[in-house]
């Protein structure tokens, strides 16, 4: 297994929408098991391929907190085929905006399709954390990143605050802590 990059908001691979996968073969089975490693390492609690700069819909996602038992799950072409009317609120983060948590509105309960690690259809319904989880790692492979569903004004202040961070990085070749 291997550690991958992961992107960095703004950037124009994040704002991609990605592919479908024919298959799930060991290629993909491979890819996947990195994105886990690169996940748990962050930590983060999901990650989407496009945000290692794989523009396929290959999502992984692990809900356990850190005292809990792993519950990994390995997602290529997930699609929602239902989501309830109830909606709710949730503060969100993501590895890819790095120290910005908002809190995002969502249906509160989905039915999600995919297929997992073995080429096999699958479906989940999922509530909670982990219905969450499913639809903010979905929106990246949209091109859809959590700010988005916040107003332009809240959108363009943490942006702005990235790409200063960004710009600092390039001229002074320094990450700075933010990132770690
Ligand atoms: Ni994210």
């Amino acid at each position: 297994m291997a550690l991958l990059d992961i992107i960095v908001a703004p950037d124009p691979r994040l704002k991609k929408k990605a592919a479908a996968v024919e298959r799930v073969d060991a290629a993909t089975r491979k890819l996947m098991d990195d994105m886990l490693e690169t996940m748990y390492d962050a930590p983060g609690v999901g990650l989407a391929a496009p945000q290692v700069g794989v523009s396929r819909r290959i999502i992984v996602i692990d809900p356990a907190g850190e005292d809990e038992k792993p519950a990994p799950l390995k997602m290529a072409n997930p699609e929602i085929v239902w989501a309830s009317e109830e909606t709710k609120p949730h503060e969100e983060g993501c590895l890819s905006l790095p120290e910005e948590y908002q809190e995002v509105i969502r249906p509160a309960s989905i039915k999600v399709r995919y297929l997992d690690e073995h080429n096999e259809i699958r479906t989940l319904d999922a509530d909670g954390l982990l219905a969450v989880i499913i639809q903010h790692e979905m929106d990246h492979l949209e091109g859809t990143l959590f700010v988005d569903h916040l107003s332009a004004l809240k959108r363009n202040m943490i942006i702005k605050r990235l790409t200063k961070i960004k710009k600092f990085e390039q001229k002074s070749g320094k990450r700075t802590p933010v990132e770690a």
